[in-house]
């Protein structure tokens, strides 16, 4: 561990709540842990601020143990990539190997030195860059997972179309990427439309504007020749999620996946019974551990491929974190936030 340092910069969640109100302290002297058997010491290079990181500050997100325990004290951040800088005994990965590691529910990316067992980490390719590998896991495979939810789960061989609600997010665009490569055909709901050209040049079939509908339901029924979508993806809930919902066709597929708006969606028990639609979740800490290996050099080839494009909005330093939690919550925002660790 010679060039390896003894202390480290690591941002703390010292409290739940509002990131941009004092909930955040940046630890100059934290410890740099060692590895034990079997675990490896990754010096991070990047991280990424993702929404489930938010839920986390605020002390919402239940795929945290300390959010789970009402613990602050913790090092929050899901995912990033950095290289393995030091080895306990038994470990087959080599130091300068460049990985992802999965940190589950312990989290904490958003610091440079983190210790994880050698089996959670994924080893990058060459020709995967370090700030693309960072992004590798939450997003891009959260949109193989839903479609291949919804491929085996919808009325997808007679009914192309899936809703997507929050479609202007980093995983919607990665979304629409992927679902039009599968044949699938995407109407997708945004809350403005200054990102709808955008979104039509990635692919959406249809992009529809809530601010202008009077009835968002109507307009999808009418999208889709009045049959209804087989499949909806929902980041938001509420009002959104509910219209989405109810304009499922028969037996129609509906995947929650995030708390966007913080709200419940509403759910029809004549749509239950008589369409027979199934209400689903999707999280993809319950879907990866299902999958085989080769769905991680899937994912590695389409972003090789530039068919997954995950766009950087900005890369900030740790220090900067306050300005990086503000350009996260900006309306201007068109993907995501890094920060950059060493
Ligand atoms: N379940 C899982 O396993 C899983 C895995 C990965 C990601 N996710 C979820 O996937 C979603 C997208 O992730 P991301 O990293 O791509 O997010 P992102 O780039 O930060 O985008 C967030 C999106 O949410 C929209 N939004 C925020 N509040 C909203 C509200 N009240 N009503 C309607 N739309 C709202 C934003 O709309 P504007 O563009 O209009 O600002 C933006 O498009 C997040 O909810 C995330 O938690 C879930």
């Amino acid at each position: 561990m010679a060039s390896v340092p003894t202390t480290q910069k690591a941002l703390e969640v010292v409290q739940f709540g509002d990131p941009l109100k004092g909930t955040l302290k940046l630890n100059k002297e934290a410890p740099v842990p060692k590895p034990g058997d079997g675990q490896v010491l990754v010096e991070m290079k990047y991280a990424c601020l993702n929404p489930a990181d938010v839920f986390t500050v605020q002390g919402i997100y239940p795929g945290v143990k300390n959010v789970t325990e009402k613990k602050p004290g913790f090092v929050a951040g899901l995912e990033g990539s950095g290289k393995v800088v030091a080895t306990g005994s038994g470990c087959s990965l080599k130091a300068g190997t460049r990985v992802v590691p999965l940190l589950g529910e312990r989290a904490g990316s958003w610091q440079q030195y983190l210790v994880v067992s050698e089996k959670q980490c994924i080893p990058v390719p060459d020709d995967v860059d370090d700030a693309t590998a960072a992004q590798l896991f939450v997003n891009p495979l959260t949109v193989v997972g839903m479609l291949d939810e919804i491929q085996q789960k919808a009325p997808v061989k007679d009914n192309p179309w899936i809703v997507q609600t929050a479609a202007n997010s980093t995983l919607g665009r990665m979304f629409i990427q992927l679902a039009r490569k599968r044949g699938l055909k995407t109407i997708n709901v945004i809350r403005t439309s200054a990102t709808k050209q955008e979104l039509v040049q990635l692919g959406a079939d249809e992009v529809v504007v809530v601010s202008e509908e009077s009835e968002l339901s109507k307009k999808i029924l009418q999208l889709t020749g009045g049959k209804g979508a087989a499949a909806v993806v929902d980041a938001v809930g509420g009002e959104i999620g509910t219209a989405c919902c109810s304009s499922l066709a028969k037996g129609g597929l509906f995947q929650g996946y995030g708390l966007q708006s913080g709200q419940p969606i509403q759910v029809s028990n004549s749509d239950l019974i008589f369409k027979d639609i199934v209400i689903r979740g999707f999280w993809l800490a319950i879907w990866f551990p299902k999958q085989p290996s080769s769905v991680v050099q899937e994912v590695f080839d389409m972003l090789r491929k530039k068919e997954l494009v995950p766009h950087i909005q900005k890369i900030f330093a740790l220090e900067d974190y306050l300005e990086a939690f503000k350009a996260q919550f900006s309306p201007d925002r068109r993907g995501k936030i890094l920060f950059k660790l060493t």
